[in-house]
């Protein structure tokens, strides 16, 4: 979707999200946060920060961790009045190209941008370079769920209702069958996850909510010590993968199986 659609749908972004997804938005930004487990004191990223709900999140769960909310729509950032925050940075950019330091983060969570993206593969360079080794790249995402009923029911109510629902509460029309459009063109998990291990990402986590179509992907971000890429689909929160927490990693024991 165009930068210039969320320009126009700033004020009322989150009004719509709330409406379209009967509130459940609330708790899989939590559950994004939950996988980030901040820590005092450390530097996480919101990529594609929008008006900063996770980036709120994060500093309600640790107020004393630092996070860069970046945006490539200012009027986002500014609709989500978090300049003046303590402990927050905001930064507009691109995804792709941030401008911000190699291995500066302890960890990145991404809400709903994935769509907005032409390709994957720069986007996972990118978060390869900023991340420290091994550490949690957690992307929540939207698409359909698993299985031909569940599928069925969500493309109903998705496709026939809930953008139009968003289109009336927010008053903005085009931006909503931007929201359509990208929510149909989103290649799924298994391209994803693909794209992720090109670049040297395990794969730590995965939960889908049954029947909304939220989807949350933990990645480790590529260390020496990974093993290799092996995706699977589908199920909930998994071991699997998790990585030795290296040395130098402030992620120390708590990120450990
Ligand atoms: C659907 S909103 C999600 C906002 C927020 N993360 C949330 O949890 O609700 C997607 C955001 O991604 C931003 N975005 C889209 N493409 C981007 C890109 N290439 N680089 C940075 N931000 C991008 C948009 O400006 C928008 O604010």
């Amino acid at each position: 979707m165009p930068r210039a659609e969320f320009d126009r749908l700033a004020p009322r972004y989150e009004r719509g999200s709330r409406v379209m997804s009967l509130g459940r938005i609330v708790s899989w930004r939590r559950k994004a946060v939950a996988a980030l487990s901040p820590r005092r004191g450390a530097r996480y990223l919101d990529v594609g920060a929008g008006t900063g709900e996770l980036t709120r999140a994060i500093l309600g769960a640790e107020p004393r961790a630092n996070v860069v909310a970046l945006d490539a729509s200012r009027r986002m950032l500014r609709a989500g009045r978090l300049d003046g925050l303590a402990h927050v940075t905001t930064r507009v950019a691109d995804a792709t190209t941030t401008g911000l330091g190699s291995r500066a983060f302890d960890g990145i969570v991404s809400g709903f941008m994935l769509r907005h993206l032409r390709g994957f593969d720069l986007f996972f360079r990118e978060m390869a370079r900023l991340l420290r080794p091994g550490a949690p790249l957690v992307l929540l995402e939207a698409h359909y769920p698993e299985g031909r009923f569940r599928r069925l029911l969500f493309q109903i109510y998705f496709f026939g209702f809930a953008w139009l629902l968003g289109a009336l509460v927010t008053g903005t029309f085009r931006a909503h069958v931007g929201l359509y459009r990208s929510v149909k063109a989103f290649p799924g998990l298994p391209a994803l996850e693909a794209a992720a291990g090109r670049h040297g990402f395990v794969r730590t986590g995965i939960e889908r909510g049954a029947w909304t179509g939220f989807f949350l992907l933990v990645l480790a971000a590529p260390h020496p010590a990974a093993r290799p890429w092996a995706p699977r689909r589908g199920g909930r929160v998994l071991k699997e993968g998790l990585l030795p927490a290296p040395r130098s990693s402030p992620w120390g024991s708590e990120r450990r199986a």
